[in-house]
């Protein structure tokens, strides 16, 4: 091992850990060329030291030991990948208390618990990079603290969910149902064999805590987040969303909206004509918009063994950098000062247009009564759409809505869907990019 390496320790080998480390062993000269000296990866932990994942490692690099690795003085960098709160938590906190500096794209992790760590790791003056947490390959973190450092961000919203945006344009581009297209994500290896964290929006809600707060300076703010998932989207309100002019995708938005700010996770639709409607399959895409850019882009893999790799080697050598030139603690915050005054909007005070499909029989009245009850809360309809004529039995009324407050929507479809000739529950989607 030459003197002037920087050495480092991985834990888990699972697909971002076998895609890390192809990176750093196969691309060993050209990343010493880039940075000048050479990356050396000493160890990897994982408690399976005999599946193979696709990579050869040199003799004595895999141990099932991760305590081991922490203990070990010559390790400069911890990369941990192995996923979950516990133990990944403590493995963190020992990692930062004995000096090293951390890598990790544990966005459950720091979007629950990363006060601690980031506290830990000012105290004991050390890097933390997570880059590979939001969005995989595509360089937001960096985007967002570094490059946009000028601009006062306005919004930042987009798709990063690969799976829940997979099954969506499986469901638009072929009509078939929510359950059928999970099967196939599944059967793919895009959702995992518990998808629940996917398609309920929860990690857009992870990634989302850690982009607002880098965005607009709010401590880490998960439980706060409305979010809601794609379960409940069927290839009907598809179809109507498409004649409407709208395709239905999983946002995740973070926004600034007087003195407060809105960060919700939730299916939207946006006018077929958006980038971001135009964003399919596995892929991820950032929109945002600063006082001094405008709007950006940013679009590619949000997933997958060497996309993600790709990410965790970015902050490796951007620590690595920094222990060399003696620059570090750049990365070990997610803002240097939170901004108290920023609160977050609560979700009945959010104002948006509205999608509503309303079950009702197609009888004299009808209409005029939902009508009457929207205008009764100030919600203005837009336009209006109903699809069949069947005598005694429901048909749909598709509307979509100026813009209105959540709460007086929620208030006016409870007393719809009281109706007696209303007879089921009303769907409502969100609506962006449009007027509001
Ligand atoms: N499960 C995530 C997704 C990938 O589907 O995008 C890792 O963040």
């Amino acid at each position: 091992m030459k003197n002037n390496s920087v050495t480092i320790g991985i834990i888990g080998f699972g697909t971002v850990g076998a895609g890390t480390a192809k990176i750093l062993l196969r691309k060993r000269a050209e990343l010493e060329s880039k940075l000048g000296f050479p990356l050396v990866l000493k160890n990897i932990a994982d408690l399976d030291t005999k599946r193979d994942r696709g990579i050869k490692l040199p003799s004595g690099v895999l141990i099932n030991d991760a305590k081991a690795m922490l203990n070990d003085p010559s390790i400069d960098i911890v990369v941990e990948l192995m996923g979950g709160i516990h133990p990944a938590k403590e493995f963190i906190l020992q990692a930062i208390k004995n000096g090293k500096h951390v890598v990790t794209a544990n966005k459950a992790l720091l979007a629950t618990e990363g006060h601690e760590i980031f506290k830990a790791a000012r105290k004991s003056k050390v890097d933390i990079g997570f880059e590979a947490s939001v969005a995989g390959s595509i360089p937001i973190i960096k985007v967002v603290r570094e490059s946009l450092i000028g601009n006062n961000i306005q919004s930042i919203y987009g798709i990063i969910n690969g799976t829940s945006n997979y099954i969506l344009t499986k469901m638009t581009d072929e009509g078939i149902d929510f359950g059928t297209a999970l099967k196939e994500a599944q059967a793919l290896g895009y959702a995992e064999a518990d998808p629940t964290f996917d398609i309920e929006g929860i990690d857009s809600a992870h990634k989302l805590t850690i982009l607002s707060s880098l965005s607009f300076g709010i401590p880490l703010s998960f439980t706060k987040i409305y979010t809601e998932g794609i379960m409940k989207i069927t290839p009907l309100d598809i179809q109507f969303a498409s004649e409407f002019g709208y395709k239905i995708k999983l946002l995740a938005i973070a926004k600034q909206a007087d003195s407060h700010i809105e960060v919700r996770v939730h299916p939207t639709m946006l006018p077929k004509d958006h980038l971001i409607a135009n964003v399919n399959g596995v892929f991820n895409a950032i929109y945002i918009e600063g006082d001094a850019i405008g709007s950006q882009l940013y679009y590619g893999k949000g997933a997958g063994e060497m996309p993600t790799g790709s990410a965790v080697v970015s902050d490796i050598a951007d620590i690595a950098r920094g222990i060399k030139t003696g620059l570090s603690c750049r990365t070990h915050g997610i803002t240097m000062t939170e901004n108290p005054e920023l609160k977050i909007k609560k979700i009945d005070d959010i104002r948006t247009c509205y999608y509503l499909r309303f079950s009702a029989l197609d009888k004299p009245g009808v209409l005029s009564k939902i009508s009457g009850i929207l205008g009764s809360r100030d919600i203005s309809i837009k336009s209006m759409i109903q699809k069949g004529r069947k005598v005694e039995k429901a048909v749909p009324v598709v509307m979509m809505t100026h813009e209105a407050r959540e709460n007086d929507m929620a208030r006016a479809l409870k007393e719809i869907n009281r109706l007696s000739l209303v007879s089921e529950k009303t769907i409502y989607l969100r609506v962006e990019g449009g007027e509001n």
